[in-house]
């Protein structure tokens, strides 16, 4: 028996198809047409969908064909998922057969990706087939497929790391045929400004680099920073470098002593700069919750030194910056006590401004450098995993 398989795309040509089908013999010019049609129809759209079809001539020599097409749809009600690293994540792919197959069918599902870190090639994440399975490199141990109904293909990443994010891909494979859908996954996180304990615009670039990566956290790029003046009204008067090598800063509320008030809000740029002769503040980026912060319940208040000890004491480590910043955004961290944290500073996170705690917005609340001797409580970080 001849079987040809065809690969065809979009609703039309099933519809058709049937109708082509009748008319087959008859009317070759009508069939042209329609087909011509069904070709433009095609051109039109971008459908992530395929059909294949058994083409079965009945061996009698007679030229009407048999189809019995399926259709299988891939689909992701998101394209863009964001995390927290440390947290777990759902990349969404739902598969499903058009009409509905009755046995069941022996599906592949396939996930890949391609790190943000300027990798052009896909990498796998994970090969399911029925009952089996098997995941690759760091995923090992951290993935799974969902499975909560029939065609859910959706991925679970376990214990988010620092190099996850990227372009996801969800590849179904049927037999010869496959389809796939592809998810961007990005860390939610926050943006701070931070600067040197000696002072205003001390850091040159890889200063200001390490400066975030001591305090748990990394530059900033200025999506981020964007974002944070876009949806949290990030205001700060004091250029920072970001990722990229330019130093901005973002205003909220234009004021005279922050640029003038000629000038709408917005994040305002000093383009590119030098990376080793000028100097600026830095905007980092922190979206780690691994482990936990607490304010250490203490009978004394502390200096600086025994603020360190007293962490150390309870299992723990002093809180760097990045750290207090995730948990108060993440945790919800509420502590209406100043305590030292790693870098010598002396701060308190408030999610639920009231009074004496601070302004009426939410934030991490600074006092910036303080003189060692001098006494508070302190905030620790403890490792959870
Ligand atoms: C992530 O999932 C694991 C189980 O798979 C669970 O134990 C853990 O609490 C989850 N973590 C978060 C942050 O939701
Ligand atoms: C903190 O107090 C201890 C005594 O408890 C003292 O030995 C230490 O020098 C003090 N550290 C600072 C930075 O003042």
């Amino acid at each position: 028996m001849h079987r040809a398989r065809h690969r065809l795309q979009s609703d039309v040509v099933l519809e058709t198809t049937v109708l082509v089908n009748r008319m087959m013999m008859k009317r070759p010019l009508l069939l042209l047409l329609l087909l011509q049609l069904v070709l433009e129809n095609q051109a039109l759209r971008h459908s992530n969908s395929y059909y294949y079809q058994d083409l079965s001539p009945d061996g009698k020599g007679n030229e009407e064909i048999y189809f019995s097409g399926v259709r299988l749809h891939v689909e992701s009600p998101q394209t863009m998922v964001s995390a927290v690293q440390g947290g777990n994540v759902t990349l969404p792919c739902v598969y499903r057969y058009e009409p509905e197959v009755s046995s069941p069918r022996r599906t592949r599902v396939k996930w890949l990706w391609q790190p943000n870190t300027g990798e052009t090639k896909e990498l796998h994440v994970m090969v399911a087939f029925g009952s089996r399975h098997r995941s690759y490199g760091d995923f090992q141990g951290r993935v799974r497929l969902r499975r909560s109904a029939p065609g859910d293909a959706s991925l679970v990443i376990d214990q988010l790391q620092n190099d996850d994010t990227g372009r996801y891909r969800c590849e179904i494979i049927d037999g010869l045929e496959d389809e796939s859908i592809t998810v961007e996954l990005q860390f939610r996180g926050v943006v701070f400004p931070y600067y040197s304990p000696v002072g205003r615009y001390q850091f040159n670039f890889q200063e200001a680099k390490e400066a975030c990566e001591q305090q748990a956290a990394c530059l900033a790029t200025f999506e981020q920073l964007y974002e944070a003046w876009d949806e949290e009204k990030l205001d700060w008067c004091n250029a920072g470098w970001l990722a990229d090598g330019t130093a901005q800063y973002p205003v909220s509320v234009p004021r005279d002593a922050c640029g003038g008030t000629e000038m709408a809000p917005g994040v305002r740029s000093y383009g590119m700069r030098d990376k080793s002769i000028d100097r600026f503040d830095v905007f980092c980026f922190t979206s780690s919750i691994r482990g936990e912060v607490y304010f250490l319940q203490h009978k004394l208040r502390l200096n600086f030194s025994e603020a360190v000890e007293e962490c150390a004491q309870d299992g723990a480590q002093i809180a760097k910056v990045g750290q207090l910043y995730a948990a108060w955004r993440f945790a919800g961290l509420d502590q209406c006590d100043a305590g030292w944290v790693a870098d010598g500073s002396v701060r308190y996170p408030i999610t639920k401004p009231r009074a004496n705690c601070g302004p009426l917005e939410p934030g991490v609340r600074s006092f910036g450098f303080l003189p060692h001797h001098l006494k508070f409580g302190v905030y620790c970080h403890k490792v959870r995993w």
